[in-house]
């Protein structure tokens, strides 16, 4: 059953699209529109441009566009009626009744609820006489009770089936279980099991309050360290950051990113509040983007093995792509956070912070212990890297500051290094402007060409229904005289056939035309395509006489593509042709 258009126009009027955009992008006014940094693909120059006028949003990086739901859909990663229900609960609006049951969102609501019990179960455990073992590790780590009740930090007991017993109690079946990865399923005797056995608990929760899944550490040496939650239809691992529900609360307008849970709490109790970690994984470019998106400076503090700073590597680059500022943080010793801070302190801890080096300071140290510095080869490639890096600065006064300790360093006139990082900044530049276009232009030729496949071989004929359907869907008012010159059989591709359509029965109906009426018919990649049309149609001056030129190109497009195999065709359809073509010699 489609959503009532009376419930979708409230949903869409309740949810001004500047406001939804405003609490993942930070966007500027720009005229009538609102631009800010693409929250679907890395890039440092704004290039996602927000609607009011139409309720809509197209990036011209990446071709993303199209309504607000299919924004929530994007950025949240859900369906499209989960998206409905999303902006419904925002608004404070009930979801039309026959839609309060969809068996993959009640399954969703099920395994929430799941997470919910067990992280309860398991925090109970703690506190029991079972769970001593796990109290005593936390203690060892140096928890407080009140550390680990903010946290809901848990015990799994040493049992296959501890909380399976307690959840079936609960009336959980086995299957629900089994999608919220809390158990398994033995292939062998086909009976279920806690994955969770015998290993203290961290629940993870998202930014809206609810336990989305669970990692669990084992009390001694043994291996494997972590066993985390797998994807479930609530947790996507690559998009999740440990603790952001609290960071986000936090005053700071920095994030401080580290490896581990245990790092992550242990910052906390310190009191830096603005600490997360990516979880189980390393750092995305999801991960990136979700810091971006609330702070304006990442602090980086990675263990200093060889992994940690491969890791802070990936993240640095990642990062940089936000435009976001950088620090690092090296800690000495090769200790990681919770064991600084357990031997020297909070307050040394945000020394080392205040004294941290920005991510080219960082990088410049690195590249200097790769290079033996006794040897002329050795400088003149430490020197050549060195300005390649610092010709990544933005800013002339950091440029200078790095050149100046560099000259120092390799007693090198500054003017010369100076004069090297901006012959790499020209070349750098232009090779940047191009990547970013050709990859722009491939994104959404690529989509355009998975959306509509036809368009590639009838490319005039596509680009003057594009222009056509954008018209139409900015100006509704158009349909009644474009429908009477031009039937949906004359479209050339089937996709733009199938839209047309969809449009003129909408008008028939006496329905309203607008981007977020289709985005319940359409997938995300045909929205953004949609989306285009109605972009490229904005830019020109829309009148009746520019859509029924489309019109005309598009019935001559379609005539000729009959024409090619006229042996084909019935003889009255022969005669229509005949007649178009007459008419358009006079
Ligand atoms: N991790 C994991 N699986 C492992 C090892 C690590 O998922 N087998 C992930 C966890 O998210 C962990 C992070 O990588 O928090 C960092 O690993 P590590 O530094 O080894 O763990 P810590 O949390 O720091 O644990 P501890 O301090 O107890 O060694
Ligand atoms: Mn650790």
């Amino acid at each position: 059953m489609p959503l009532p258009d009376a419930f979708l126009q409230e949903l869409i009027s309740r949810n001004p699209i500047d406001d939804v955009v405003s609490s993942y992008v930070r966007v500027k006014r720009r005229g009538r529109n609102s631009v800010g940094l693409c929250p679907f693909h890395g890039e440092k120059t704004p290039s996602f441009t927000v609607y009011s006028e139409t309720s809509s949003f197209y990036c011209f990086g990446c071709g993303a566009g199209g309504d607000v739901i299919t924004f929530i859909k994007k950025i949240e990663n859900l369906s499209y009626i989960d998206a409905v229900r999303f902006l419904a609960d925002r608004a404070g609006l009930k979801m039309p009744d026959e839609h309060t049951d969809d068996t993959i969102s009640k399954l969703r609501m099920r395994i929430l609820e799941a997470n919910r019990d067990a992280a309860r179960f398991f925090h109970q455990c703690l506190y029991a006489p079972e769970g001593r073992v796990g109290l005593e590790y936390y203690y060892s780590r140096g928890y407080t009770d009140q550390t680990i009740k903010r946290f809901g930090l848990g015990y799994a007991p040493d049992s296959f089936h501890a909380l399976l017993d307690y959840m079936r109690k609960k009336k959980y079946n086995d299957d629900e279980l089994k999608a919220a990865f809390l158990v398994a399923k033995s292939s062998r005797t086909g009976n279920y099991y806690d994955i969770f056995r015998n290993r203290v608990i961290i629940p993870i929760i998202d930014i809206r309050g609810s336990v989305i899944a669970f990692g669990g550490r084992v009390l001694d040496d043994s291996k494997p360290k972590y066993i985390n939650t797998s994807d479930t239809l609530v947790f996507k691992k690559t998009n999740g950051l440990f603790a952001l529900n609290f960071a986000k609360a936090s005053k700071e307008n920095s994030l401080i990113l580290c490896e581990g849970y245990m790092d992550v709490i242990a910052l906390h109790q310190a009191g830096f509040t603005n600490s997360v970690a990516a979880l189980g994984t390393s750092f995305t470019e999801e991960h990136a983007r979700l810091v971006a998106r609330y702070a304006s400076e990442a602090i980086l503090v990675f263990d200093s093995d060889s992994a940690g700073k491969k890791g802070a590597q990936r993240a640095i680059s990642l990062l940089r792509k936000t435009g976001m500022h950088i620090r690092v943080i090296t800690i000495p010793n090769g200790k990681d956070p919770d064991e600084f801070i357990k031997t020297y302190g909070a307050e040394r801890f945000k020394l080392l912070i205040d004294r941290s080096s920005n991510d080219i300071e960082y990088q410049l140290i690195e590249l200097g212990r790769m290079h033996s510095l006794d040897t002329t080869d050795g400088r003149v490639s430490y020197l050549r890297e060195a300005a390649i890096l610092l010709s990544r600065l933005n800013n002339p006064i950091e440029r200078d500051v790095y050149a100046g300790k560099l000259s120092a360093e390799l007693s090198v006139s500054k003017q010369a290094i100076l004069d090297q990082i901006s012959r790499y900044q020209k070349s750098d530049i232009k090779k940047h402007q191009k990547q970013e276009l050709s990859h722009a232009v491939k994104q959404s030729e690529g989509v355009m060409r998975k959306v509509n496949p036809q368009a590639a071989t009838h490319l005039r004929a596509a680009r003057a229904e594009e222009g056509l359907l954008g018209l139409l869907i900015l100006h509704p008012d158009f349909i009644k005289s474009v429908s009477q010159r031009l039937n949906p059989e004359s479209m050339v591709t089937d996709f733009n056939k199938g839209l047309y359509e969809r449009l003129l029965s909408r008008f028939n109906e006496g329905q309203l035309i607008d981007l977020a009426f289709l985005s319940s018919d359409y997938e995300d990649d045909e929205m953004a395509y949609i989306s285009r049309m109605v972009q490229n149609a904005r830019e020109n001056v829309c009148t009746t006489e520019l859509a029924a030129e489309y019109a005309d190109i598009i019935k001559n497009e379609h005539s000729m593509l009959a024409f090619n195999n006229p042996d084909q065709l019935p003889e009255d359809k022969i005669n229509e042709m005949l007649d178009v073509l007459r008419s358009q010699r006079k």
